[in-house]
This record gives C-alpha cells, structure tokens and sequence, in this order.
C-alpha cells in the first residue's frame, strides 16, 4: 500500500525506530512514586508480534477502531481470518463496559487488504492511564498498519443541521481530555491529523458526508449543558470521550488517519431530553450496519 504521509520509520521515538527491538523498560514518576514499567512503545512491538502469532498475519495495511457496539460494522469490511480477545495480547486492558466487545479481528478485505478490527477501546475515564488507551493504534502502527480509521459515537452540537444517526467526518479535533499519548519532547505537527486524502475518499464513497470538529473529553459523565454550549462557541461540532488520543498517537506514528463519527445524540441541554448510555449503544447498533458499507467502501479505495 502506497502512503504518501507516512514517515518512514516514525523516529518520534526511539522504539519506533527499532521495530522487533528487545524490550526496554523506562523510569516514569507518578506524584512521589518512581514507578519502572515497560516502555510503552515496546509493549506495542510485543503485542505485534503476539498478534502476528495468534493470527498468523504477516502484517496489516489498515487498522480500524469501532466505536460501541459496531459488531455488524466489522461484518462489512471482509472475511474473518482469525478473531481473538484483547486480551490474549499484552497490554490490553479488558473491556470495562458493557457493549465495548474487547475482540480483535483480522480481517482480508475485498481488495486483498489485510485489516486489524478492534471491536471496542480502552478509554481515558477507565482510569488506567493515557498509555492503555493508544496500546491499540500502536500495535497496529507495530503490525504493520499505514491507515488508521477510528470511529466513534457522538454527541451531536448542531442540532440544526444534524440528525441522530448521521455520520460526520471528523476534520479536526478539540483535545480537552487534559491527557496526550505523548511525554517528552515529540513536538509532533496536528495541522492535518485527519488525512484530507482520506477524507476526500470518504466524500467520494457518500457525497452527503458532512464534516466537524470533534471535542474530546475525558468522561465519563456527559458534558454539563454549559459545557456543550463552550462546544459550541469554540467551534465544536461533536462531542466525546474517545478518538483524539488515540489519532495523536497514529501521526506521531506516521500513519494516515480517518476519524468518522456516528450521532447518537444531540449534545446535554440542546433539546432538553436526559442523555442514557443505553440509548446511545443503541443508535450505534441500529446504524452500524449502514456505518459498515460507508467503511468498506472507504477501505476498499484505499
Ligand atoms: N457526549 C460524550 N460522549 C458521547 C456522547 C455525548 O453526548 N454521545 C456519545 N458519546
């Protein structure tokens, strides 16, 4: 696969650059405690090479993370070449809420593309740390993934224009997790975290394809109706508590990121109605069907 944005090899950080490299381990401080743990990015080589084993992929092309309860999404992006659960990799955190699957998929798409599926993510508000939550888009990047395509549900901010069960094309981001994959001075560039290439892609695939800035919070509470009116005001079109790290965490890497969201939601206090989590899922399942032709269609082009 041809990939005109990917750096080869990403040297953001030192284990990028030695691919299947031993091991390191790294000093971290937390508050007063010096902790010494695995080195983050060798974890994802380790993981890779698990991955590698359990599904005996070479390597992978694209990598795409499903929001909530996308099952049938992942259905329409190939044949099923070997499915196993997070955690028989290491560094996975198990799924902590129900509807977030924890499976991985390696799937051949109709073009003979090699894709990795997470069915389910880790997220920031689990409260396990920032590392977890991109251990996912750095084994792919270590397996071998030059595209990384996340998608998510979101909270809705323009009401006036979008409807639940829309999908939007993430242009840009709002980081306001208070949290970045990145420690030390990796001074990457955002100016175009979400590939213009990919998304003109997408456009191709749906023409109606509407385009947003997505606002990322930590979670795990809904945004206060004062929140999702900053949203607004700053320049948000959606909202959630996924996707930015994990799209900071593919272009440090060098990949090529498309973000897609699904509404599910108009954002807290926009129509007055309480937001339910279960509800949420449910737009997500009802829609994912439609979500997987648009995906397969995109990754087929790619
Ligand atoms: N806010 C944050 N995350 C979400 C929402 C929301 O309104 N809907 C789905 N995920």
């Amino acid at each position: 696969m041809t990939n005109p944005t990917r750096n080869a090899p990403c040297t953001c950080h030192p284990a990028w650059g030695s691919l299947g490299g031993a091991p390191r381990t790294f000093a971290g401080r937390t508050g007063n405690l010096l902790h010494v743990s695995k080195d983050p990015y060798a974890l994802a080589v380790d993981a890779a090479a698990a991955l590698k084993n359990v599904t005996g992929v070479e390597s992978f092309d694209v990598a795409l993370v499903m929001g909530s309860g996308w099952v049938a999404a992942a259905e329409a992006i190939g044949t099923t070449v070997a499915e196993i659960a997070v955690t028989d990799l290491p560094g996975f955190a198990p799924p902590a809420v129900a509807g977030h699957a924890g499976r991985i998929r390696a799937v051949t798409t109709g073009t003979g593309r090699n894709a990795l599926i997470f069915l389910g993510r880790t997220h920031l508000y689990e409260g396990l740390g920032v590392e977890p939550v991109v251990h996912g888009v750095r084994t792919a990047l270590a397996a071998g993934a030059g595209t990384v395509v996340l998608t998510n549900a979101a909270g809705g901010l323009r009401p006036e224009t979008q409807r639940v069960g829309d999908p939007v094309l993430i242009g840009d981001h709002i980081n306001l997790t208070g949290a970045n994959p990145l420690t030390g001075a990796r001074f990457v560039d955002l100016t175009s975290v979400y590939s213009p290439r990919l998304r003109a892609l997408a456009k191709e695939s749906d023409p109606s394809l509407a385009e947003g800035v997505y606002v990322a919070f930590r979670g795990p509470t809904y945004e206060t109706p004062a929140e999702i009116r900053m949203c607004r005001a700053i320049g948000g079109d959606l909202v959630g508590m996924s996707t930015a790290l994990e799209a900071i965490a593919a272009r440090e890497g060098g990949a090529e990121v498309l973000g897609l969201s699904l509404v599910t939601n108009p954002g807290a206090g926009l129509v007055g109605e309480p937001l339910n989590h279960e509800e949420v899922l449910e737009v997500g399942r009802a829609t994912a069907a439609r979500m997987g032709v648009l995906l397969a269609d995109v990754v087929g082009k790619l």
